[in-house]
């Protein structure tokens, strides 16, 4: 906690503090009631128009997750989480429900003058994935206040073409967020987080030479304590994550889903 941080004595801030990402968890199974509270508290994210232009997968057959676990990196927690949801940005139920209220009708079109059919494009994708975002993220902190423990899943957005067969992904969806839940296995001590060069006052402001170098040091301090030179913990992002075959997989697989969109 930052030296910053107000001493607010608020439960919905102490659930946000102590959350941290769970990878590990216990044989117990998750209850009903903790099931049904999740899933309502991610109803209950803010959404675009209250359009709800997301969908949440419920996957609780152990054989998805198996299959999940090898198609998102060979991740095997992914199998070992009794429970998974996927959040998948979600169109195709607002182009079902004009087409089911007779919108792309000739007769609607002359009436109203509005354009003829056309396919979601970019600005529905903005606003629908942020939707389902926000709606995992709700999941996540409800999940915390109920007992259950997560984490997102970034990979699900690769294999394009073997999780839409596996979760019967129509057009005009995209798997955008994945998370795993259920009992942490143990206590999880929280995970540094970052915070220098985040918050810009009234306009961007690009980095300069001493801003990079105490970025550096924060992270270096947070994640290589014992870093022989400075700038580890960058090049292992480097090294790990920005040249990696996972995040050319993602790339890849991403441009399929536009397609799809
Ligand atoms: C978009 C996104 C994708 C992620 N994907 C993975 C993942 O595939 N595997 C994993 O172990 N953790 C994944 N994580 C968890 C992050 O590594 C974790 O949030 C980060 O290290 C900070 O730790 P904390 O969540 O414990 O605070 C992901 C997190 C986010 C937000």
């Amino acid at each position: 906690m930052s030296d910053m941080t107000p001493a607010w004595n608020n439960a919905v801030l102490d659930v946000i503090e102590r959350r941290s990402s769970t990878r590990r968890f216990a044989p117990e199974p998750v209850s009903d009631a903790q099931r049904e509270a999740v899933l309502h508290a991610a109803t209950r994210a803010p959404s675009a128009g209250a359009m709800m232009m997301y969908s949440i997968i419920d996957i609780r057959e152990q054989a998805t997750r198996d299959r999940l676990a090898e198609l998102c990196d060979h991740q095997p927690m992914i199998a070992q989480a009794p429970w998974a949801l996927v959040f998948v940005v979600d169109y195709c139920k607002w182009i079902d429900l004009f087409e089911h209220a007779g919108c792309f009708g000739e007769a609607f079109v002359e009436r109203t003058g509005k354009q003829p059919r056309r396919a979601p494009g970019l600005g529905e994708f903005a606003i629908a994935a942020q939707d389902a975002v926000i709606a995992a993220q709700n999941a996540v902190i409800a999940a915390e206040a109920v007992g259950l423990g997560s984490c997102y899943i970034g990979d699900i957005v690769e294999n394009a073409e073997e999780v839409g067969e596996l979760l019967g992904l129509p057009e005009h969806t995209v798997p955008l967020s994945m998370l795993i839940l259920g009992v942490p296995a143990k206590e999880r001590p929280a995970t540094p987080h970052p915070v220098e060069n985040i918050v810009m006052s009234e306009r961007y402001r690009r980095a300069d030479e001493a801003t990079l170098d105490a970025q550096i040091a924060e992270m270096d301090a947070m994640f290589r304590p014992h870093a022989q030179e400075a700038g580890e913990r960058v090049v292992d992002i480097y090294t790990r994550k920005h040249t990696s075959d996972f995040m050319k997989e993602m790339g890849r697989s991403m441009e399929r889903w536009l397609e799809n969109w």
